[in-house]
């Protein structure tokens, strides 16, 4: 049966020079290589698009370097149509670096087998990756007390608005910082957010000190860069920094040194703050919890779950180059192909 089977891909075809556009990417149609032992075949069916992925094609990051003429990476959740002495059932439902492809083929090592606990589009959302950074990153990095002011950049994405969403459940305050007037209010109106600012207005900074009048003491930081400057001058003292990413940075062959930022260490050291970079991997051990967690605040309507889904292999390309102009709400993934028959 596998080898009938055509692989569509999409390919790393080089290192982007300014800004991401299509050109980076080309489509590949290929055989799909037959099984070893300890192997098995994935069928793709949600691809996760990240902020990540631009940085991942820009050198060496936590993850190996991408080259040329590679299968894009990515993450995905997947059903397993064929295997070699793996243990692993035909049927299951795993996730793993799968690649923009439609099938691949794994060591049994490389692929997770996933419980499915609800819609596999909540395991690419809150209950996958961006919903476990928001977790970790807030309640064990950010650690927020009742009545604090929680502050959140990238706040209509896939990782930030779970941020506000479990900063409101913990009783503190949840202020949003989005590039757009109807994110906003989206924050505001749908999930409950206490105020939401644009960083691209003019009046960016009259309008977060509006927006935290008490000033900040856990700022999720998702974006780096001048954002993160601003953010600075308006932590408490003893305030936290949770560092998950640097979006503003990702969609250049140039990120400014540092980011860009002024204040740090001068800021850091005079307010007595804890800035801390984290990676969700690091608290793989408690995922299991953590995913438990969320499912009942699912059930009970404390986290509303926010997807973005593009239909299509062939549109991937689009989708993160959207993803970086801010053109998603919540969790941005590509369905790929359907879901197994149940
Ligand atoms: N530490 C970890 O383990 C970990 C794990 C997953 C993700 N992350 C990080 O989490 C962050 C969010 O990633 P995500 O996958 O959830 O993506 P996302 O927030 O769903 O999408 C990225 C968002 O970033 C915003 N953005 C783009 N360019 C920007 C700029 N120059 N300045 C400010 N905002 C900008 C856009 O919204 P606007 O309309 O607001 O501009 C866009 O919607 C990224 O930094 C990512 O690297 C970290």
């Amino acid at each position: 049966m596998t080898t009938a089977l055509r692989n569509r891909q999409i390919l790393y075809a080089h290192r982007p020079t300014g800004t991401l556009t299509a050109d980076a990417f080309e489509v590949a149609d290929a055989a799909v290589p037959s099984l070893q032992e300890g192997e098995v075949l994935c069928r793709t069916i949600l691809l996760s698009i990240d902020a990540a992925n631009r940085a991942w094609m820009q050198g060496r990051t936590y993850r190996d370097e991408l080259h040329e003429g590679e299968v894009m990476a990515g993450f995905a959740i997947c059903e397993v149509i064929d295997e070699r002495d793996t243990g692993i059932p035909v049927g299951s439902l795993v996730t793993a670096e799968a690649g923009w492809q439609e099938y691949s083929v794994q060591p049994a090592r490389g692929v997770n087998v996933m419980p499915v606990l609800g819609p596999l589009t909540h395991h690419m959302s809150v209950l996958g990756i961006t919903g476990l950074t928001a977790y970790f990153g807030l309640l064990r990095v950010g650690r927020p007390r009742t009545g604090e002011t929680v502050l959140v950049s990238a706040a209509a994405g896939a990782t930030g608005n779970v941020v506000g969403q479990l900063a409101r459940l913990k009783g503190a305050r949840a202020v949003g910082i989005t590039g757009s007037d109807t994110k906003n209010a989206f924050l505001i109106d749908e999930l409950g957010f206490d105020a939401a600012v644009n960083y691209r207005s003019p009046a960016f900074g009259d309008d977060l000190r509006r927006a935290c009048p008490d000033g900040v003491d856990v700022y999720f930081d998702n974006v780096g860069g001048p954002t993160l400057e601003r953010a600075l001058r308006m932590m408490n003292m003893g305030g936290r920094i949770a560092c998950c990413g640097a979006v503003s940075q990702y969609d250049t062959s140039d990120p400014a040194a540092g980011g860009g930022i002024h204040g740090v260490p001068g800021l850091v050291v005079t307010k007595r703050l804890r800035m801390e970079g984290f990676i969700v991997i690091d608290f793989a051990a408690d995922w299991p919890e953590a995913v438990q967690q969320l499912v009942g605040w699912i059930a009970s309507s404390d986290i509303k779950v926010v997807e973005d889904v593009v239909d299509g292999l062939d549109r991937a390309p689009e989708a993160l180059i959207g993803l970086l102009a801010g053109d998603n709400v919540g969790k941005r993934m590509v369905r790929v192909g359907p879901d197994p028959e149940s």
